[in-house]
């Protein structure tokens, strides 16, 4: 098995391919003065299964296109499969016709993903656990919520003191699953509604939280303004700690600033997307999903 990374997840990348004992394949990525890119293979590749690793977050057009041209330039030069593993599946929130007139973005990349054949695909906690239906490849869709109980129950959280909310009704799901891996600790849903137009967002009124601690779970935080809204009517209702646990940090904008001035005491992500220096903040934390990543790489 040979491993390359695109761009955008480089770090991810290497521990996978630590984890497996094998070198990062080589690739030459030139970029042209109009920002055109020249993907070459540098490796031997004929007859061997590639994994490429690539996160699709911003800017989604631009990393998306890289790794179609490294799927292509792997398959030209002879490897008998090709595993793309894509830990933030851009466009993932465009699965659906949402209102008359719509593209479904997520469609046309599973489109382009099979035209240039890929073989596989492995990602992480999808936004709606229908998507994979959009692809007629293999889909592996792995989740963080097992790297999420194991850090709650390391932390001594998961005790009668503490409530799991989900920010919203569609993420209940999610909450359920990991309140499972919880012995069913208790979970609460905030209804929160999105203008689709605008893209605003409303919170409604939810039961008093009698817990001392609230565990927001989400997939992923993009703005920032769901958990931020989320936290502030989590406080008012008398939750005294609150953390977040969310798959995937897309921190569009000045999501980092709103995240650190928020009341939320602490925020575990994970790696899914590769978080540049300027977006670090002092109350984030950042779990890995590289092993779960490699040990269904040596299935
Ligand atoms: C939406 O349904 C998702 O689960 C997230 O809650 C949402 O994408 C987060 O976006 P933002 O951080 O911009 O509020």
């Amino acid at each position: 098995m040979k491993i390359f990374s695109g761009s955008t997840n480089k770090p991810l990348a290497g521990k996978i391919a630590k984890l497996l004992k094998k070198p990062l394949g080589r690739l030459e990525i030139h970029v042209f003065a109009d920002e055109e890119k020249r993907v070459r293979v540098l490796d031997k590749v004929l007859g061997e299964d590639c994994v490429v690793v690539q996160s699709t977050s911003t800017n989604a057009d631009i990393n998306y296109m890289e790794l179609f041209f490294i799927i292509d330039a792997l398959k030209r030069n002879g490897a008998k499969s090709v595993t793309v593993v894509i830990p933030y599946l851009g466009y993932q929130r465009q699965d659906h016709v949402f209102r008359g007139g719509e593209a479904v973005s997520m469609g046309v990349v599973s489109k382009i993903l099979e035209a240039v054949e890929t073989n596989k695909l492995i990602t992480f906690d999808l936004h709606s656990s229908r998507i994979p239906e959009l692809f007629s490849i293999p889909v592996l869709h792995l989740s963080a919520l097992p790297i999420f109980a194991k850090t709650i129950r390391e932390k001594h959280w998961d005790d009668d003191q503490t409530v799991i909310v989900s920010p919203d009704m569609g993420g209940v799901r999610r909450v359920k699953i990991l309140c499972g891996l919880l012995n069913n600790m208790p979970y609460m849903a905030i209804e929160k509604n999105r203008d689709l137009k605008s893209g605003k967002i409303s919170m409604e009124e939810i039961k008093t939280v009698t817990k001392k601690r609230a565990i927001i779970v989400d997939d992923m935080i993009s703005t920032g303004a769901t958990i931020v809204k989320a936290a502030k009517l989590l406080r008012k209702k008398g939750a005294e700690e609150i953390f977040v646990f969310s798959t995937h940090p897309v921190f569009a904008g000045n999501a980092p600033l709103l995240l650190q001035e928020s009341v939320v005491n602490k925020i575990f992500v994970t790696d899914t997307i590769s978080i540049s220096r300027e977006k670090l903040f002092p109350k984030l934390q950042i779990l890995s999903i590289g092993e779960m990543i490699a040990k269904n790489l040596r299935r």
